[in-house]
């Protein structure tokens, strides 16, 4: 992805939370986050961490943060935060962990960690991807995406929802997401 292309993207800034409106008890409900493939790349045995742009790894640093929900839109604390991606030049590591792990929420639901901006590879635009596991619950597998990224349109997996809201003034970039997990 181009750093014009993302810049734009920047101003783009689309809901990632889907307030669906209040239920019959007037309690606020959030759509959950559309689920997606996992892909060929999944490999189970990433490390803890939440720094998974480790030394040498190639492309634009980015810290990915936001938080997990549940469908009453209340924080999940201790969701896993299941992450992993191609670097910079679209390249996955299918030998070993690189650009590969997983985090915790905290007891706001929050979660955090530092990567790189993912290159495109033959039939995919950039994206992320990830498994939210509440405890006790069932996982939601999906991906996440860049705005105004060029090869979005052309890409049949793609879906606007999964859209992260993108800083490119800070140092390193920012993206944000607020996943809605299922129970
Ligand atoms: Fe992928």
């Amino acid at each position: 992805m181009s750093a014009t292309r993302i810049l734009l993207g920047t101003l783009a800034g689309l809901a990632t939370i889907g307030m669906a409106g209040t239920g019959a008890a007037g309690a606020a409900t959030c759509t959950a986050t559309p689920a997606q493939t996992e892909g060929p790349y999944y490999r189970a045995g990433a490390p803890q961490r939440t720094v998974l742009a480790t030394a040498g790894v190639r492309g634009t640093r980015l810290v990915v943060s936001g938080r997990v929900l549940d469908p009453s839109c209340r924080p999940v604390a201790r969701a896993r935060v299941d992450v992993w991606q191609a670097d910079g030049s679209g390249a996955y590591d299918n030998a070993g962990y690189r650009l590969r792990g997983w985090v915790r929420t905290d007891a706001r639901g929050r979660y955090r960690f530092t990567t790189v901006v993912p290159g495109q590879y033959p039939g995919r635009t950039e994206h992320i991807h990830v498994k939210i596991t509440p405890p006790g619950g069932d996982t939601l597998t999906t991906q996440l995406y860049f705005p105004n990224a060029g090869a979005n349109d052309g890409d049949f997996i793609y879906d606007r929802r999964l859209l992260v809201r993108l800083d490119t003034s800070a140092r390193p970039w920012r993206a944000t997401f607020t996943f809605v997990a299922p129970r």
